[in-house]
């Protein structure tokens, strides 16, 4: 059943028709529960509220698959207006984006062009873009660019996926580039082509590339709110001798809050994503694809309202 589900709710992450009704019809629907608000003012009181109990945060205005020039420069706009905020209120906050936002879609120099200006902007202001990993047909564009854009901006972090069978080559051709990478499973509807059919084998791949990108002397990002993966890595940091300062426990906005801070009295890196803006629908239902516990929690954000 469980699986059903998920492959019910990432159907309907990408349907477009729902997408552009969701974003016309207003900020509503249980979108609060996993989006900190509609803008930026909103999300910056949340990302203080969370600085203020000892979590950094990655800000992410959301949006993706964006296919008209004008929106991916709106998109880019929005971002570089994030950094500079995040700076300005002094908030330990980075940020996170898809560059099919950045307009990855249409075409290559155009992507170039604005995650340029984005980073620009981050090594002016002092904040790290992490640009998140989206589906497979994606990955290989995904990570050339990361690769270009990485010779020339040293803050820049990306994603992988340990659902993905290449993730481990992976680790290992980013490895020269002393990458800031987050580890996550992965969120999206693949083939078993080219993924593990099986949460097991998705699980004991993401314990081996977070030990490997840790014994490559990198910085990680553990995005997980899975115990076994937590305590794996809390284990595996403690054996090895890994400062603290080489990692740092994520989170999504809406999730484990307890979890966070035991992790933050327990003295470890804890940083929330925080994702903001109208363009909620996608990344919504793939939290619903995840936990179907999380379908409970929104439909009693519908009945609040
Ligand atoms: P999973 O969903 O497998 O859950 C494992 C176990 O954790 C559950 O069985 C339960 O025990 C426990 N658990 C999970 N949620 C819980 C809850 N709310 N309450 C209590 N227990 C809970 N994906 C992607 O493809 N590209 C990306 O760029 C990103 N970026 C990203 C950033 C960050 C910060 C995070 C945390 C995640 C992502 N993801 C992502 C999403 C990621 O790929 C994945 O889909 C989700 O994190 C869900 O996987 P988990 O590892 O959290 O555990």
């Amino acid at each position: 059943m469980e699986k059903v589900m998920r492959q019910f709710f990432l159907f309907l992450s990408n349907n477009q028709l729902l997408k552009s009704l969701a974003m016309k019809y207003g900020f509503k629907f249980g979108a609060s529960r996993f989006v900190a608000g509609p803008d930026l003012a909103h999300a910056a009181e949340n990302i203080r509220t969370l600085n203020n109990r000892g979590m950094a945060v990655t800000l992410d205005h959301l949006g993706e698959y964006v296919t008209e020039e004008s929106e991916a420069e709106e998109r880019t706009l929005e971002t570089i207006k994030t950094i500079k905020v995040i700076d300005k209120l002094n908030l330990d906050s980075q940020v996170s984006l898809k560059m099919t936002s950045m307009g990855l879609d249409i075409s290559e120099k155009l992507v170039l062009h604005n995650m340029r200006r984005i980073l620009e902007a981050g090594e002016k202001h002092q904040v790290l873009v992490t640009i998140d990993m989206e589906d497979y047909a994606r990955c290989e564009q995904t990570l050339t660019i990361f690769e270009t854009l990485k010779r020339e901006y040293d803050l820049l972090g990306t994603v992988l996926q340990s659902y993905l069978y290449r993730t481990v080559s992976d680790v290992e051709r980013l490895d020269p580039y002393n990458p800031n990478i987050r580890f996550v499973k992965g969120a999206y509807k693949e083939s078993e082509e080219v993924a593990y059919p099986n949460k097991t084998d998705v699980d004991e791949n993401l314990k081996k590339v977070i030990a490997m990108h840790l014994d490559h002397g990198h910085f990680t990002a553990i995005g997980s709110h899975d115990d076994a993966i937590i305590e794996f890595t809390k284990q595996y940091t403690d054996e090895h001798n890994i400062p603290r300062e080489q990692f740092e426990f994520q989170m999504l906005y809406g999730m484990r809050a307890e979890l966070r801070e035991e992790l933050v009295k327990e003295g470890y890196n804890v940083r929330v994503y925080v994702p903001y803006g109208r363009d909620w629908f996608g990344y919504n239902m793939r939290r619903l694809a995840e936990r179907p516990a999380n379908v409970a929690f929104v439909l009693k954000g519908l009945v609040k309202k």
